[in-house]
């Protein structure tokens, strides 16, 4: 990924999210400010990706566009909601039981640290610049800064490995914060995830939990693996990781995170869509992680 990309499996995520929540349920398990932020993030997106925003208002379309994605690489489309859902409710969770501040890795066209910034919670994003750029004009342009937004820019790269936390002034070490790094970690190396994961737990003085997401890709079936990879190549993108869940828990251990948790993708399934009568499957190997410093 170049610096100055605009990051497609991020506005694929944002779609795909916008076209799955055009209905109930997946609508109603949000908040009604997050369903407005895709839908204007959407019609926002640079030409031709602003155009899923009037297509995917088409009942027909979207049925086709499920069908077709559900054939490629089943449980795709569901672990969108999924992500977006348990990270959300964890969040949530964290910042009511008193933690403080909110930083989002990777953050792409996510909604969280503007959800919570307007709520009150000093709200941290990290991006490439391209990405953090864009994403400030559309912040901009619908009215959502605020003293408690900050849009920052680094483009992990060979030699640029380090996020400079320290000198991002507001970022209070001392502070009970919440790290969000959801589809990020994957398009790295995995000495780049190590050291990231090093300097969270550095500059964080025991006042940390990370929630992050990994694609354990081998517990996928080669043919799905092969999609899935193709996909993000297809898009002038790389996954780069290639960890195993033992291999991103023994990590998160070696650099000090503990209490790690994992969420898979069949309890996920499990709480949220058993319930309420969906089918559909939820990607393997994907997983959500929770763990503190
Ligand atoms: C799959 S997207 C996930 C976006 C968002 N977290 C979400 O889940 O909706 C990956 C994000 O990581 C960012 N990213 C990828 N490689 C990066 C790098 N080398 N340096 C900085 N950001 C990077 C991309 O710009 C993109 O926004």
């Amino acid at each position: 990924m170049q610096p100055n990309q605009i990051s497609q499996t991020a506005a694929f995520i944002a779609i795909k999210f916008y076209g799955l929540t055009q209905t109930d349920p997946y609508r109603s398990w949000f908040d009604e400010k997050i369903i407005r932020f895709y839908d204007r993030l959407v019609q926002f997106l640079p030409k031709p990706l602003h155009l899923y925003h009037s297509v995917l208002k088409k009942k027909w379309i979207r049925r086709f566009f499920l069908f077709s994605e559900e054939l490629l690489l089943p449980g795709d489309l569901m672990h969108i909601i999924m992500r977006k859902y348990f990270i959300g409710q964890q969040v949530d969770q964290l910042l009511d039981s008193g933690y403080e501040q909110l930083l989002v890795l990777g953050a792409g066209f996510d909604h969280l640290a503007m959800l919570h910034s307007q709520k009150g919670t000093c709200s941290f994003e990290i991006d490439a610049p391209g990405m953090a750029s864009l994403k400030e004009q559309f912040i901009k342009q619908h009215g959502m800064q605020n003293a408690n937004l900050h849009l920052l820019s680094h483009h992990v790269s060979e030699g640029n490995n380090k996020i400079n936390l320290e000198l991002i002034p507001p970022l209070d070490p001392n502070r009970k914060t919440v790290i969000v790094a959801e589809g990020f970690f994957d398009y790295l190396y995995p000495e780049q995830s190590k050291k990231i994961l090093e300097d969270l737990v550095t500059f964080f003085n025991n006042k940390a939990t990370l929630i992050s997401t990994i694609f354990a890709l081998d517990e996928l079936s080669v043919v799905r693996r092969s999609v899935f990879k193709a996909g993000v190549t297809m898009v002038g993108e790389k996954i780069r990781l290639g960890w195993s869940k033992e291999e991103y828990e023994s990590t998160l251990d070696s650099v000090g995170f503990g209490n790690t948790r994992m969420l898979n993708a069949s309890t996920m399934r499990q709480k949220l869509l058993v319930p309420a009568d969906i089918s559909m499957p939820v990607l393997d190997g994907f997983y959500l992680v929770s763990s503190k410093v």
